[in-house]
């Protein structure tokens, strides 16, 4: 059985917290995990990812940036997660194609269809097992967080952008709901990590 995992969400809903808190327990328990993200994950990938990210790079056109995510993502597969499941470990990613799906597709309104076909080419049959959507609207997520990061050139993207990313999210789970575990990240950050751990549980991937 393969175990490739991506972990999704609006910006500012706590995944990178989620994460690093999962990967403590998966090393207490001595699973054979591998933890990465996207953009970045290798040395070449986190090059891009500091392009694509940098405030500076303001001017960048949308369908460049959904390019460089996808270059990212090709390179990452290479370098990190297809090594690591061909060994049959488990592999836990931070953001993968469905980010590209809802903020390129939908949030850049470059078509969900057009970056659907880019993803194709980049990933080909590497797609997830399933993904964990942790679910939390943008209002409540910089709510917590106490705003956007001026610094990072995507969060700083006005407020209705990431409303479209939220509710594109909502409807790729609707249209795929096997291929999905939404899980509440409302409260707090102990509650939200043991639905997550109950999740993996009812996937088989944990005992
Ligand atoms: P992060 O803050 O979760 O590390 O992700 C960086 C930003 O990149 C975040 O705002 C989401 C965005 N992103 C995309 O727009 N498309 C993608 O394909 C990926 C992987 C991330």
């Amino acid at each position: 059985m393969r175990n490739f995992i991506t972990i999704e969400g609006c910006d500012g809903v706590g995944k990178t917290h989620q994460t690093r808190r999962l990967k403590e327990y998966c090393s207490e328990r001595g699973y054979d995990v591998v933890f990465t993200r996207e953009p970045g994950g290798s040395d070449i990938a986190e090059q891009i990812r500091k392009i694509i990210l940098d405030a500076n790079n303001s001017e960048m056109d949308d369908m460049c940036e959904a390019f460089l995510y996808a270059a990212a993502r090709i390179q990452h597969l290479k370098d990190i997660v297809k090594p690591a499941l061909n060994q049959g470990k488990i592999v836990f990613c931070d953001r993968f194609v469905h980010s590209s799906y809802v903020y390129q597709g939908l949030g850049r309104e470059l078509g969900l269809d057009k970056i659907v076909k880019l993803n194709e080419l980049a990933v080909g049959e590497y797609m997830p097992d399933f993904t964990i959507f942790l679910d939390l609207s943008p209002e409540q997520a910089f709510k917590r967080k106490g705003g956007a990061d001026k610094n990072d050139r995507m969060e700083s993207v006005d407020f209705s952008f990431h409303q479209k990313v939220y509710q594109g999210y909502k409807n790729l789970i609707a249209e795929n709901p096997d291929k999905f575990e939404v899980i509440d990240a409302g409260g707090t950050a102990e509650q939200t990590q043991s639905l997550l751990r109950q999740a993996l549980v009812k996937r088989g991937v944990f005992k």
